[in-house]
């Protein structure tokens, strides 16, 4: 089910959260609204759920408009951080609750949870109480019963927030295996980059209630509109140099001068500049002599991290395959990626 916000603006008394967004989420694709604690990521989801009445625009489900339609009305599935499930009630139950509510045969009732809880993998649990499940179990029921009643879209706000890492990252998948699964149109909030970049079809980065950008996680992440995506998307995170342009090239508030290739796009000389550099973009083998000191390793297992600071003090970070030949404190001259320095101009946005 395609979902359209248009113009949707969302106020609590004075204070306007959201002012204007228009957002459409895709028929049948998993949109991960992602952004910073209080941005509006939460306001966004509950406004299309129905729990918040909005201020003004529309919301369309398809064609329908749902905007003065009750939640219960819109058949959505809504799961949060915290599971919500009912503690006095067995998994079965808590799964069946929507089914009962809707008045089903109770043989239909029992196919279509016993058909839940093999897709999320919790047959053997169905007699069980919430109290007596794992964190990530109970997510597992919170999802069968959001799934149940086939809903036209899949809320989530923060769903793995409450998880261990382990588990997190074993939901992770599993949530995404369900979405591809059903073909159900969802939508993700999240902070967690990682969690957004690795679930979604879609990101859309969010920033004091507007939409930053849209984009898939890849062309995000290589084309980032500004300074405040690119230092978004990342782990470890983008290094960023501070400046202005010289005829050429770029001198850093620090004193460096880096000569820069004609493929970077130079505002005039005496601009303020910022330099973007991921860190797989600098190591031994680029087109952009720089020299620094190792300041920190950080082992990763397949790949180290290296802290390398700069003369003036900014830092670097690289990231490469282990290598045994180059020791804390050591000065080295490694080199960046010409081609692939993003650039920012002083009111962060990219040229
Ligand atoms: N019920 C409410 N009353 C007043 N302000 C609210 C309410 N809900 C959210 N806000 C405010 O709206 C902003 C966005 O909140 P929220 O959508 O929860 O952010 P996020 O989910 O991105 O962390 C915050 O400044 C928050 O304080
Ligand atoms: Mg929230």
């Amino acid at each position: 089910m395609r979902i359209l916000l248009d113009g949707f603006t969302k106020s609590f008394g004075p204070m306007t959260v959201i002012d204007k967004m228009t957002l459409e989420i895709r028929d049948g694709e998993m949109l991960a609204l992602l952004g910073p604690s209080g941005c509006g990521k939460s306001t966004t989801l509950f406004a299309i759920c129905g729990i918040h009445k909005i201020s003004a625009g529309r919301i369309l489900f398809g064609d329908r408009d749902v905007t003065n339609v009750a939640s219960q009305q819109r058949n959505v599935g809504v799961v949060f951080q915290s599971y919500a499930l009912y503690p006095h009630m067995t998994v079965a139950e808590n799964i069946a609750f929507p089914l009962e509510v809707k008045k089903l045969k109770a043989a239909e009732i029992k196919r279509q949870v016993d058909q839940m809880a093999e897709l999320v993998h919790i047959e053997e649990l169905m007699k069980r109480r919430p109290a007596e499940l794992s964190g990530g179990q109970q997510q597992r029921v919170a999802l069968a019963r959001a799934l149940v009643r086939k809903p036209d879209v899949l809320l989530l706000d923060e769903p793995l927030a409450n998880l261990d890492s382990k588990l997190r990252l074993e939901m992770r998948s599993e949530i995404r295996r369900l979405q591809l699964a059903t073909g159900i149109t969802a939508i993700l909030v999240t902070h967690d980059q990682v969690e957004a970049m690795s679930m979604c079809d879609r990101i859309a980065i969010m920033n004091a209630g507007e939409i930053v950008q849209i984009a898939t996680p890849g062309e995000m992440y290589r084309n980032p509109r500004t300074e405040f995506v690119a230092g978004f998307l990342g782990n470890p995170p983008i290094a960023f140099l501070h400046g202005v342009a010289t005829s050429g090239g770029f001198a850093s508030v620090g004193g460096e001068a880096i000569a820069l290739p004609a493929s970077v796009p130079l505002p005039p000389p005496g601009s303020k500049l910022t330099l973007g550099i991921r860190p797989e973009h600098f190591g031994p083998t680029g087109n952009i002599p720089i020299r620094g000191r190792i300041s920190f390793i950080e082992t990763q297992g397949r790949e180290n991290l290296y802290d390398v600071t700069l003369p003036s003090g900014s830092m670097l970070r690289s990231i490469q395959p282990l290598r045994g030949d180059v020791a804390l404190n050591e000065e080295i001259e490694w080199s960046i990626a010409g081609d692939r320095i993003l650039v920012f101009d002083e009111h962060g946005t990219r040229l």
